[in-house]
């Protein structure tokens, strides 16, 4: 079945991580890949870029600026690009996603022997453990079916000492911000996305997996479960994002 064919009520069931999520996210990010970019930074006023650039700031590239660096869940690969942009910055990045149209579109960006575009699952990567200096998911991690699988995954993958930041969407705890974004990423957001993208259910998606997914405080205590330490949190944009940090124990554990 198309994404397309799939109504509301799947979209809200999928995003709850009920019924094929794993293969509802794959199939709709696989469909609107051409268009993803453009929606991304209209809809969201280009502020996603300031906010992935802050996230690969809590990566701290700078204490391993030659090591290599995991793009989870990378998309079109806007974070794997920003990270090798990055000034001293000497490494090389996996980009990392289950729909390859999406890493396809942001074949653009991979820059000569830099970024290594991989089609993999979060939950099951196909890397040796302790591989990189440190990992970055940006808006993905709320999209794999098995988050706390994934986080394990994650510290599994990075080396003793290294970082694993989480840029992602939250909800505003002011009640007239919550009010104002609430409305615009029930209403605008699916209406715009809906007409640019050519998917009725994609945009509707988003907003119903952003209030499924854990509060700060909770996903906190879900990254410390999987085994990071040093769990650290801080809001962007008055809570309309949020970067979380942790690092794997330095102690094989
Ligand atoms: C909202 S996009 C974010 C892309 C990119 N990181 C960015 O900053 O724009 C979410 C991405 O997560 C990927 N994804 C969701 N579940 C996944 C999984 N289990 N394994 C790998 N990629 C997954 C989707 O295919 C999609 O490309």
């Amino acid at each position: 079945m198309l994404a397309t064919d799939i109504d509301g009520a799947t979209a809200g069931a999928a995003a709850a991580g009920g019924v094929e999520k794993r293969a509802y996210v794959k199939q709709i990010f696989s469909e609107i890949a051409p268009r993803y970019d453009l929606l991304n930074h209209l809809l969201s006023m280009n502020i996603d870029r300031a906010w992935r650039r802050e996230a690969i700031a809590a990566l701290g590239i700078e204490r391993d600026p030659g090591g290599a660096y995991l793009d989870l869940c990378a998309g079109t690969l806007d974070v794997a690009a920003e990270i090798v942009r990055s000034p001293r910055f000497r490494g090389f990045v996996v980009g990392a996603d289950f729909a390859e149209p999406m890493l396809r579109a942001g074949e653009r960006k991979v820059a000569a022997g830099r970024i290594a575009p991989v089609a993999a699952d979060a939950v099951d990567l196909p890397i040796a453990s302790s591989a990189f200096a440190g990992a970055i998911v940006a808006f993905g991690i709320r999209n794999v079916a098995g988050l706390d699988a994934a986080l394990r995954e994650a510290r599994r993958v990075i080396a003793p000492g290294g970082r694993f930041v989480i840029l992602e969407f939250s909800t505003p705890r002011a009640w007239l911000l919550r009010t104002l974004y609430q409305a615009y990423f029930t209403r605008v957001l699916p209406l715009i996305g809906g007409l640019v993208s050519g998917h009725r259910t994609a945009y509707r998606y988003l907003p119903q997996s952003v209030a499924n997914f854990p509060a700060e405080e909770e996903l906190a205590a879900r990254m410390r479960s999987a085994g990071f330490v040093e769990v650290r949190w801080a809001r962007l944009s008055f809570g309309i994002a949020a970067i979380h940090v942790g690092e794997r124990p330095l102690r094989l554990t």
